[in-house]
C-alpha cells in the first residue's frame, strides 16, 4: 500500500496498515506535527490535510488512507525551510503559545483559506471553532487567518491567470472572419 505525503510516495509496510495513522507519521515517518490529544477526534490537535481537507486522525488507521495525498504541518513550509505565509502570519499575530494545537489549526485555516481566501472574520471563526486551543483566547489566531487571506487571494488570481492563458483561443465565427477581411481590405 502506499501513501502520498508532503509530496513523497511512501512504501506502507504490511505490518503498518492497522497501525493509527497519527503514531504511524509521528514514530515511523519522523512527522511529529500531529498531536495526539483527546484521542476522540475532539480536539483538533490531530489534524492533518487529506485530498486538501482537514481530517482528524487520532482516530483512523494507516490503511485508511491507501493512495491519498496527505500534507502535514511539516510540508507547508518551503524546502529550504521558508515558513509559509499562514505560519509566518502565526508568528507574526503572536498567534502560537505554547504550541500543541498549532499544526492543527494552521492546516485548519490552510484549507479554508484555499476555497475561502476573502473571508470575514465571522467566517474565520467558525472555520476554526472546532480546533481548540487552551492558550492564545483565539483573537490573534483569528488576525493571523486574515492576515495572511491576501496571499491566497494573489495565489488564486494567478491559478485564474494560469487557467485563461492555457484555454485556446475562442474560434473565430464567420462573422468575425467577414469582419476582418473588411478591415484587412
Ligand atoms: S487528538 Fe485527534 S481530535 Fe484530539
Ligand atoms: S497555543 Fe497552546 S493550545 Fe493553542
Amino acid at each position: 500500500m502506499k501513501l502520498f505525503v508532503n509530496g513523497k510516495e511512501i512504501d506502507v509496510p504490511a505490518a503498518a496498515m492497522d497501525k493509527r495513522i497519527v503514531e504511524f507519521l509521528r514514530e515511523d515517518l519522523d512527522l511529529t506535527g500531529a498531536k495526539n490529544a483527546c484521542d476522540i477526534g475532539a480536539c483538533g490537535a490531530c489534524t492533518i490535510l487529506v485530498n486538501d481537507e482537514p481530517i482528524r486522525i487520532c482516530i483512523k488507521r494507516v490503511k485508511d488512507f491507501a493512495g491519498q495525498r496527505i500534507l502535514t504541518i511539516e510540508g507547508l513550509a518551503a524546502a529550504d525551510g521558508t515558513l509559509h505565509p499562514l505560519q509566518q502570519a502565526f508568528v507574526d499575530c503572536g498567534a502560537i503559545q505554547c504550541g500543541f494545537c498549532t499544526p492543527g489549526m494552521v492546516l485548519t485555516a490552510h484549507a479554508f483559506l484555499l476555497k475561502n481566501p476573502r473571508p470575514t472574520r465571522e467566517q474565520v471563526r467558525r472555520a476554526i471553532f472546532q480546533n481548540l486551543c487552551r492558550c492564545t483566547g483565539y483573537q490573534q489566531i483569528i488576525d493571523a487567518i486574515e492576515q495572511a487571506a491576501p496571499h491566497y487571494q494573489r495565489e488564486e488570481r494567478g491559478l485564474q491567470s494560469a487557467s485563461a492563458s492555457k484555454k485556446p483561443a475562442a474560434k473565430k465565427s464567420s462573422k468575425d472572419t467577414a469582419l476582418a477581411n473588411v478591415e484587412a481590405g
